[in-house]
């Protein structure tokens, strides 16, 4: 079992950790104990949560799935059936889920009868080395990503890779982007041997994961309010976020993944980077070329301009109407709160674009 402190919370992995978990169960003063899931998590991960658990009893409340879900309306349904089961403050939620279940599961139960305890079991790759880490919580509002929400820590995140069995590789995929996120903003020897690696899915293991994890947890310490350096774990989510959310308001441009826009977020952020001279040509390239090699480049057309700069201007980082982005310095180096005008964000939209459509072109004729 490997057990990592962070701030008020625990972070636990491996089996012997389920021995752990029931101990802090049974020891604790809980009335009733509830699992939030979504239909997939209710199939894959909760018949092993009831035998790592067996002692437990628990009401299971069910979500749909899907970041389009991550809203105050299913927030209406959840904090409905915390009151169904009779939840009150001696109770304990646990959210068995990927980032969705996490943040809003975290941010019901924080809010409920004023807040309540709740354990983090994150079940997706995205989630165990991000969204579970660091107690951010909260909802979409009004199209526009994590709107609503708070800092709250939950009382235990579980670790546990064999989750990660039913998980689709398509997921895999976009979790694999906060890990590679972790290193170009930490790590260069690692991003050297991942990127090395034959197959990007050779990198995933539980070892690794926990690797991704110590890298966030050493942002999170040193500011755990995001009020400096935790912005650096912000890269890539500027543009990220705003292909993201567009793709989830309009019907005319692709829905990505969490995991899948960040990593064209960052090289979007690379090319600005390179722009600013900050990230060199070579290093620009070597992180854009291997980005491309796993991640589908995607063009963002001219009419959807406007739209990508109006989210990038809504932007949490932004202050006193900047644009304010993290950038890379180099692999492994990286600074936070750069100011970034228009003209740049608008240059940068036309040579994404014109890298998109040249890696395309290398990919099909070779
Ligand atoms: N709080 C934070 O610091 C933080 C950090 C990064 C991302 N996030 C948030 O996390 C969310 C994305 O998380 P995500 O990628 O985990 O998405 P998700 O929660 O939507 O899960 C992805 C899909 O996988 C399914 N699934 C989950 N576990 C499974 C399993 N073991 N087997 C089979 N299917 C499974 C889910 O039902 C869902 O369909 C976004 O809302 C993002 O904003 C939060
Ligand atoms: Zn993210």
């Amino acid at each position: 079992m490997e057990l990592i402190e962070l701030i008020d919370s625990t972070i636990l992995s491996g089996y012997e950790a389920w021995e752990k978990l029931e101990e802090l169960i049974q020891g604790g003063p809980w009335t009733t104990c509830a699992v939030l899931v979504d239909e997939n998590t209710n199939k894959f991960c909760l018949p092993a949560f009831k035998e790592l658990l067996p002692a437990i009893d628990f009401e299971v409340i069910e979500i749909p799935s899907g970041e389009k879900h991550k809203t105050l309306n299913t927030c209406n349904s959840i904090w409905k059936d915390m009151m169904h089961y009779n939840l009150d403050r001696k109770s304990l939620c646990f959210n068995l889920g990927g980032g969705v279940i996490g943040d809003m599961g975290g941010f019901c139960a924080s809010t409920y009868m004023r807040g309540i305890d709740f354990v983090q079991i994150p079940t997706t790759l995205l989630s165990m080395v991000d969204a579970s880490v660091g107690s951010k919580l909260g909802v979409d509002f009004e199209g526009y990503k994590n709107m609503i929400g708070m800092f709250n820590d939950p009382d235990l995140v579980m670790i546990h890779g064999s989750f990660l069995n039913t998980l689709p590789a398509s997921e895999l995929r976009s979790g694999y982007a906060e890990m590679l996120k972790h290193l170009l903003i930490a790590d260069i020897d690692s991003w050297e041997k991942y990127s090395a690696a034959y197959d990007w899915r050779d990198n995933i293991d539980l070892e690794n994961i926990l690797h991704s994890v110590r890298i966030k947890k050493s942002f999170v310490e040193e500011d755990p309010y995001e009020q400096g350096v935790r912005k650096a774990l912000n890269f890539g989510h500027t543009f990220g976020h705003a292909i993201e959310s567009l793709g989830m308001e309009s019907d005319d441009f692709v829905h990505l993944k969490h995991g899948d826009a960040v990593a064209l977020g960052m090289v979007f952020a690379n090319i600005i980077a390179h722009e600013k001279d900050m990230l060199s040509m070579e290093e620009m390239e070597e992180i854009n070329d291997y980005l491309f090699s796993v991640y589908k480049p995607i063009e963002v057309p001219k009419p959807f301009w406007e739209d990508i700069f109006a989210y990038i201007v809504k932007d949490k980082k932004n202050q006193r109407g900047s644009i304010l982005m993290t950038l890379l310095e180099e692999i492994g180096v990286v600074r936070v709160n750069i100011e970034v005008s228009p003209e740049e964000i608008f240059f940068a939209l036309s040579a994404y674009n014109a890298l998109v459509a040249a890696t395309k072109k290398s990919k099909s004729d070779s």
